[in-house]
C-alpha cells in the first residue's frame, strides 16, 4: 500500500447558496459513514466552497472528517488588494487548504505562473496546505506539448521560497480539456502525467519529497471513473468540480476511489 494519504477534494467553484451548505454536510457525512472500507482508513476529504461559505462550512464540518479549503488566496498577508482574500483570514475561518492556479484562474482570469507562485508562497507562509493546479490545454496535448506545459507551470516551485514547503504542497493535474467537459483523461493518460510530475520533482533534487508528494487528478471525475483513475500508481487523490455539488455523487467518488486505491 502506498504510504501516501489519499485526498478527495471538492471544488464547488461559484455554486450553491450559503444556506445549502449545512444540508450538504449533513447528507454527505451520513453517506461517508456508510461507505464500506472507510472505517480505520486514513484519507482526507476537503471541500472548497466559495469564500462566502467558508465560515458556515467550517462550523458545520466541526467534528466530521471534512476539512475546508479556499479556492484561491492573495499574494500577501495584508494590503491594498481589492477583492483578494488573505491567507491569514482563510486560516482564521478554519481552512486547512487552499487551491491555487486552478485552470479557470489561469485561463479565464489570466493569472500567470508568477502570480500563481506568489499566491502559493503566501499560503505556505501562513501554514496552509496548497493544492497547486497544473494542466495543458487541448492544443498543447495535440501538439505533444503536455509535459512542456506542465514543466513550465511546475518550474516556479524550484524557487528557494518553496524549498521547505514540499510537505504541504499537493499537485493537482487537471487537463484543461477535461474540466467540466464530461471527457475525462483515460487512467493511462493521467498516470503518464502523474509519473512525469513525480519524476520531475525527484530529478530537481527533491527525491524524498517526490516520494511523499500527493498528486491529484481532476477533470470530469464521476463515481463511474473514480475507481479506475485511483487505481493508477501515481494518482493519490481526486479534485472534483461538478460531481462534488451532489453529496451522493461525491460520496460515491470517495467510496469507489478508496476501494481501488492501493
Ligand atoms: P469538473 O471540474 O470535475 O467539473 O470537470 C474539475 C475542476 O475544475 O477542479
Amino acid at each position: 500500500m502506498s504510504k501516501r494519504t489519499p485526498i478527495f477534494a471538492a471544488n464547488w467553484k461559484m455554486n450553491k447558496l450559503v444556506a445549502e451548505t449545512g444540508e450538504f454536510v449533513s447528507r454527505f457525512k451520513g453517506l461517508l459513514a456508510d461507505v464500506p472500507g472507510t472505517a480505520g482508513r486514513d484519507f482526507e476529504v476537503v471541500i472548497a466552497p466559495p469564500a462566502t461559505h467558508l465560515t458556515t462550512l467550517a462550523r458545520e464540518a466541526k467534528g466530521t472528517p471534512l476539512e475546508v479549503s479556499g479556492q484561491n488566496c492573495g499574494t500577501a498577508k495584508w494590503g491594498a488588494f481589492t477583492g483578494e482574500i488573505s491567507p491569514a483570514v482563510l486560516k482564521e475561518v478554519g481552512c486547512t487548504h487552499v487551491i491555487v492556479g486552478h485552470s479557470e484562474r489561469r485561463h479565464v482570469y489570466k493569472e500567470d505562473d508568477a502570480l500563481v507562485a506568489a499566491r502559493a508562497k503566501a499560503a505556505l507562509d501562513e501554514g496552509l496546505k496548497v493544492i497547486f493546479c497544473v494542466g495543458e490545454v487541448l492544443a498543447e496535448r495535440k501538439e505533444n506539448k503536455t509535459f512542456q506545459r506542465i514543466e513550465t507551470q511546475l518550474s516556479v516551485l524550484l524557487d528557494k521560497a518553496f524549498a521547505n514547503g514540499w510537505s504541504r504542497l499537493v499537485i493537482a493535474y487537471e487537463p484543461v480539456w477535461a474540466i467540466g467537459t464530461g471527457e475525462n483523461a483515460t487512467p493511462q493518460q493521467a498516470q503518464e502525467v502523474h509519473a512525469f510530475i513525480r519524476r520531475w520533482v525527484a530529478d530537481r533534487g527533491f527525491a524524498n519529497e517526490a516520494g511523499a508528494l500527493r498528486i491529484l487528478y481532476g477533470g470530469s471525475v464521476k463515481p463511474e471513473n473514480a475507481g479506475q483513475i485511483m487505481a493508477q500508481a501515481d494518482v493519490d487523490g481526486l479534485l472534483v468540480g461538478g460531481a462534488s455539488l451532489d453529496p451522493t455523487a461525491f460520496a460515491g467518488i470517495v467510496k469507489n476511489g478508496l476501494i481501488s486505491w492501493t
